[in-house]
């Protein structure tokens, strides 16, 4: 199953696509994920992306697209995968789509977590986030069990540089020019579908497995 998470920065495409990754054995693939590895890492790909990351734009698609295209190929991901974070411009959508063509395959769904620029900004300014392991936690809606430490890992939890308010709203700025077409992009191939993201994490999920099927 071949799964694309698409909605607003905060929508909770990550928190979901972890649970997705869970109940259906596949791995999750998140652009922002590998990217903020490879910042942790100090390798070359992490510094281009940093500058763009912290002014909250996005990382040009040629740093992005193969990179995507080539972790799509390994061989944990032949039964499938979700996508969180890519595509995000209609150039990646096609470069998604080229690369499924020639092997003859297609994207099942692509879930479109919708909630609305005004609920964001509490969610990122409350968001922790384990730049160990990936796991994100809210301090009110998801709160880890110790205070500062990592469920998963034990890492420590910070609050990402581009949580702060002024690069989230150019981040919604971003998202509402460059990635919110792929919303018609979708429903023209015939595999979008929505949820409500503002209900709680497990009825979302709820949701989502509803439209996937157990
Ligand atoms: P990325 O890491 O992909 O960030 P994003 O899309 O902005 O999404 P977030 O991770 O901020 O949010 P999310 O929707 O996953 O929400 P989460 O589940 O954490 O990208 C970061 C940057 O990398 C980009 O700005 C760009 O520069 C670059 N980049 C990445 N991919 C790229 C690409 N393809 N092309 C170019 N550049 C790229 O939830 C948010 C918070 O809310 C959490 O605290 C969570 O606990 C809480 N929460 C979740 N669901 C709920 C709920 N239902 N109710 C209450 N709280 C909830
Ligand atoms: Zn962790």
């Amino acid at each position: 199953m071949k799964i694309i998470m698409l909605g607003a920065p905060g929508a909770g495409k990550g928190t979901q696509a972890k649970r997705i990754a869970e109940k259906y054995d596949i791995p999750h693939i998140s652009t922002g994920d590998i990217f903020r590895a490879n910042i942790k890492n100090g390798t070359e790909l992490g510094k281009k992306a940093k500058s763009y990351m912290d002014q909250g734009l996005l990382v040009p698609d040629e740093l992005t697209c193969d990179l995507v295209v080539d972790r799509i190929s390994q061989p944990d991901a032949v039964r499938g995968y979700v996508l969180d974070g890519f595509p995000r411009t209609i150039p990646q959508a096609e470069a998604l789509t080229a690369a499924l063509d020639q092997r003859g395959e297609k994207v099942d769904y692509a879930i479109n977590v919708e909630v609305p620029d005004a609920n964001i900004v509490n969610r990122m300014s409350g968001r922790r986030a384990c730049l160990a392991c990936g796991a994100t936690y809210h301090v009110e809606y998801n709160p880890p069990k110790t205070e500062d430490n990592c469920d998963v890992c034990g890492g420590g939890l910070v609050l990402r540089d581009d949580d702060k308010p002024e690069t989230v709203k150019k981040r919604l700025d971003v998202y509402h020019a460059q990635t919110q077409p792929l919303i018609d992009y979708y429903q023209a191939a015939g595999v979008l579908a929505e949820v409500d993201g503002t209900q709680d994490i497990d009825v979302v999920f709820q949701d989502i497995v509803k439209i996937l099927g157990v």
